[in-house]
């Protein structure tokens, strides 16, 4: 049986090696055991601190504006496609992985009409087709990406992306949603309409808001797009704006939990050290893990600090379900994979995760290979 001590979060709950919800820290759970009104002043500032901290993570405090969306990641996303294109827009979609093709869903159940890119999973969008559709499609008014595709982990090129579709005159929406607070984005370089994240990612807040950071002049054109209630962006800031409150019940503890989540990311120093962090995380996951034995999906050029792709070995005592269960046993939870290209699982390096979480998971998971008899295992170096 194992020598190992289960390893767990500082409340004792396993730690969450996925890409979301993830580990949070004591302080940010801790934040929720009050009770507010959400009409309350108090819970108004807390709620207005927030919105106007977070573009400032994106260099837009001046052009831009955060409208909330309760709910999770994908409703934001939803949000943003269906109040930002006019219901005879056209949007180009880039698909490498599961969110690209859920926003083409969302599009197409919306009414709105779409053109596809789509790629490999393990292949970035190729920028001389989207060129190509560009040039070759006048009707094409937005194009939608997605900035790290957490399918597998890539990272897309949104820079060169936003860039070809300023050129041409068109309209960014962004999914950053595993991105955003880890990877670099400046809105002063990249010419973007919309940024849709939530509070359960990057920041490490709790799951139960999403958001989407405006381009104030693009979001004043989009009255009257919208083709439901509750997922007008126009409409909730509108309200918002009048009367500091929400339209309609907000998560009121998930909001507070995440303005102590932002205080902690500023104090690990905003993009540069949590993304740094995250670095620090996927370089020992992945020199480890390969020292164990496992491939990578991605090439390291592709790869985004966020969540790595490993191909799933071709060794019978490699049982993805055993080796899932005993690590949950020991403290660590995984990810199983959502690709097509191949047979993968994943491990995620986001959330209050350190080197030595890192470290501790890679001896976990030798035990564990041991004790499963898989045998691509090296042994120890002494
Ligand atoms: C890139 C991306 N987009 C959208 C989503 C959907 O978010 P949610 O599951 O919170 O709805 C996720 C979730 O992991 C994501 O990684």
């Amino acid at each position: 049986m194992s020598q190992i001590r289960p390893a767990a979060s500082e409340t004792g709950d396993p730690l969450l090696l996925t890409p979301g919800p993830l580990t949070t820290s004591r302080s940010v759970k801790q934040a929720m055991v009050h009770d507010w009104g959400s009409r309350d002043a108090a819970f108004i500032a807390i709620n207005t601190a927030v919105m106007e901290a977070l573009p400032r993570i994106v260099c837009g405090e001046d052009r831009y504006v955060t409208v909330p969306m309760q709910g999770s990641g994908t409703f934001a996303v939803e949000a943003m496609l269906t109040t930002f294109v006019p219901r005879g827009g056209k949007v180009l979609v880039l698909i490498n992985g599961a969110y690209g093709s859920r926003a083409r869903r969302i599009l197409d159940i919306a009414g709105r009409a779409t053109v596809v890119h789509e790629t490999a999973e393990d292949a970035p969008p190729d920028l001389a087709e989207i060129d190509r559709l560009l040039s070759g499609d006048a009707g094409i008014s937005h194009v939608f990406a997605v900035h790290c595709e957490t399918t597998s982990g890539i990272r897309n090129p949104v820079e060169a992306i936003a860039a070809l579709v300023a050129r041409h005159g068109r309209r960014l929406l962004l999914d950053a949603m595993s991105a955003f607070g880890a990877l670099p984005l400046d809105t002063r370089e990249v010419a973007v309409d919309a940024i849709a994240a939530s509070s359960n990612k990057c920041i490490q807040g709790v799951p139960g808001l999403g958001f989407v950071i405006c381009r104030k002049e693009a979001l004043a054109e989009t009255a009257g797009n919208a083709t439901t209630l509750v997922l007008d962006l126009h409409d909730q800031h509108a309200a918002i704006q009048k009367t500091g409150q929400y339209r309609f019940t907000p998560p009121i503890h998930v909001i507070v939990a995440f303005h102590q989540a932002l205080q902690e990311f500023q104090q690990e120093g905003g993009v540069a050290g949590r993304g740094g962090r995250y670095a620090d995380n996927a370089r020992i996951l992945t020199d480890g893990m390969r020292a164990l034995g496992f491939e990578t999906l991605l090439a390291p050029n592709l790869q985004a600090p966020i969540i790595v792709t490993f191909r799933m070995p071709e060794d019978p005592a490699f049982v993805f379900q055993r080796f899932y269960d005993a690590l949950k046993e020991r403290g660590f939870v995984i990810y199983p994979g959502k690709l097509t290209v191949a047979e993968s699982f994943r491990i995620g390096c986001i959330g209050d995760l350190h080197a030595k979480d890192m470290r501790a998971f890679l001896d976990t998971a030798r035990e564990v290979l041991s004790e499963m008899g898989v045998g691509f295992v090296p042994a120890k170096a002494a």
